[in-house]
């Protein structure tokens, strides 16, 4: 495959002499749908209540349904909705095939997938490989069986070091905070072994050493797949295999980015990894033995009808190695974390979309792009910090406060740039609405793990995962029948609700809405992208410039507008135009354009 990126020079229009560089050629891509898809993640507990608990469920994933058509996605995909006490929000599965009487069925399952399938929509479903719950019946048998025992082979169990085996294995540190160790009580009544947790306490990590872990997970991807799921996010797709020599490697990850920004020690004195510094390399991260699992993994997908498909979350270093988990023979898409890390920076923006379009043109895979998800501050919150990025996790009342105002506008701009990249795009519940982060989230209703285990130094996802406003003006803003929450919402999202915007011009949703049908009419998502440098006068440190097919984007990072002089014909905008001095279209201050050149009508030849 020749991946060199083609620079050319030429018009763009009568005015304009620019320098494209094309990243992607479209002769790699395929026509199977993941690889242009725009997917939109449902997170269960949080998108509609059927039954009043406060809790969303299936029913009411099911019963709404009709807002995804509306808005034009091609797929959902659901955060797990499985068997679990809900420790880590249902990532802690305590059965893979049953549906949680909290959300339901699985009647209601198949129902979804119907109904889903019947308006034309994919679903693929959360798979959890890497650790189950501690009340999965496998754990249990674990800790009611002997040191050694088939039963505790199917996780990490070790003695501990120290005169009696008093202190962990390892260093280890939790994702979540804290030792990523923890010592049973043996049947005795003695202290014994330890195992291995890399997140929640309650989330014991299975030995993907042994092959009846991998036959077991075989045969879960086997039992949705029956039920007709058309993929699976798989999560913590780098971390299943272990270095069995189990060295020490005493560092904090920070979750989606998988390295920490500020580095050095956290409150709880857990060593950060610090930025791209290079903490070494890590005994459980990203080990060349996973990649044999996806293998496996792909060839059950390519067993069944259809385009299934796979979808990594792997936290790794650079997307060279984010791009090996799409590999032809392996997962078909993996989450592109980099571009929602990356400031709200052109020149940054510029290195990372071309980076993540390169790693991933280089396997012949699609790039992703995502802005928001369950695990981090919402974009229109994120992009309002005085400091943009990743973000912290979580933001609490005194913590400082994101303009709300630069924060949706930007967020706006973001998505306009993301969802005109060539490649399959993530929109998180909620994003479409420029709903914020909740931000003043009374602590004592915070539930995510990392809060307690960070010694509530970090206020958590809690505040990504309220309860969506669908009605401005009923109990809980139409969440549920009778207006139960789980978390309470911010009390001036009546303004966010989906009534409030839907048909409403220039509102949030109607941007989106408008901008998925674009995306589709002009075939975006298939397209190639081409760096236009030298387009009038823009400055390239604080404007992104690119055409995919006959579009141009124009996204102004800078202070202040930018005025494009050259014919165009107004596509799309992620807020208001002015006009400039010289008539041409002005784009303000984080605003996205999608426009398309016109060629000036030529003078008929003097005869
Ligand atoms: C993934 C999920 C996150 C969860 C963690 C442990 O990163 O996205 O929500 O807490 O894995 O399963």
């Amino acid at each position: 495959m020749n991946n060199d990126p083609v620079t050319t020079t030429h018009t763009l229009d009568a005015g304009a002499a620019v320098t494209t560089t094309t990243l992607v050629h479209p002769a790699t891509a395929g026509r199977e749908w993941w690889r242009s898809a725009v997917i939109y993640q449902v997170y269960p507990r949080s998108f509609a209540d059927a039954d009043g608990d406060g809790l969303g469920d299936l029913a009411g994933v099911t019963s709404r349904l009709g807002h995804l058509t509306r808005l034009g996605v091609d797929a959902v995909w659901l955060s797990p909705f499985y068997t679990s006490p809900q420790h880590d929000a249902g990532y802690d599965v305590a059965d893979y095939r049953q549906v949680d009487p909290r959300f339901g069925t699985l009647t209601d399952a198949d129902a979804l997938l119907e109904k889903a399938h019947r308006l034309g929509l994919k679903v693929i479903v959360d798979l959890v490989p890497n650790h189950t719950s501690n009340e999965h019946a496998w754990f249990q048998a674990a800790l009611a069986a002997a040191p050694g025992s088939p039963e505790r082979e199917r996780y990490v169990f070790r003695e501990g070091r120290g005169e009696h085996g008093e202190l962990a294995p390892t260093n280890w540190i939790s994702v979540f905070g804290g030792p990523a160790w923890s010592r049973v009580t043996e049947a005795d009544g003695s202290p014994g072994q330890w195992y291995l947790h890399l997140f929640d306490v309650t989330q014991p990590d299975l030995n993907w050493e042994n092959e009846e872990v991998r036959l077991e997970l075989e045969s879960i991807l086997r039992f949705w797949l029956d039920r007709g799921v058309d993929g699976f996010r798989v999560d913590v797709a780098h971390g299943l295999v272990k270095d069995q020599s189990f060295p020490d490697w005493g560092h904090r990850t920070d979750m989606v980015s998988g390295h920490d920004d500020e580095g050095g020690e956290d409150e709880l004195g857990d060593v950060r990894t610090g930025g791209h510094a290079d903490p070494g390399p890590s005994p459980y991260w990203d080990q060349p033995g996973v990649h044999e699992i996806y293998r496996r993994w792909r060839r059950v997908l390519e067993s069944y009808d259809g385009d299934r498909c796979l979808v990594a979350e792997a936290w790794a270093d650079g997307p060279e190695k984010i791009a090996a988990y799409t590999r032809p023979d392996e997962m078909h898409q993996a989450f592109n974390f980099d571009f929602l890390s990356t400031p709200w920076d052109a020149e940054l923006l510029r290195e990372s979309i071309t980076g993540g379009l390169g790693a991933a043109d280089a396997v012949g895979a699609p790039c992703t792009w995502v802005l928001s998800n369950h695990d981090v501050v919402r974009a229109a919150s994120r992009l309002g910090l005085a400091k943009t990025g990743k973000g912290p996790n979580g933001i609490g009342a005194d913590d400082p406060q994101p303009d709300a105002e630069q924060g949706l506008r930007r967020a706006r701009a973001a998505a306009l740039l993301m969802l005109a990249l060539p490649g399959s795009a993530y929109l998180y519940q909620g994003e479409e609405l420029g709903l914020p982060e909740h931000t003043t989230l009374p602590d004592e209703l915070r539930e995510d793990p990392a809060y307690v285990r960070t010694g509530r130094a970090e206020k958590g996802r809690d505040g990504c995962r309220v309860p969506l406003p669908w009605e401005a003006d009923a109990p809980g803003f139409g969440f549920s029948p009778n207006g139960a929450t789980w978390l309470p919402q911010p009390a001036d999202w009546a303004s966010y609700a989906v009534d409030t915007q839907k048909g409403v011009p220039g509102s949030t949703l109607e941007t989106y809405r408008a901008a998925l049908r674009l995306r589709r009419d002009y075939r975006l998502g298939t397209g190639s992208l081409a760096w236009v440098d030298g387009l009038d006068d823009c400055a390239q440190e604080s404007v992104l410039a690119f055409t995919n097919r006959e579009v141009l984007v124009v996204a102004n990072l800078g202070a202040t507008p930018v005025e494009l002089s050259l014919g165009v014909e107004l596509v799309h905008a992620s807020g208001p135009l002015g006009q400039g001095t010289t008539g041409g279209l002005l784009v303000p201050t984080d605003t996205t354009v999608w426009v398309r050149p016109v060629q000036p009508e030529r003078s008929e030849p003097a005869r």
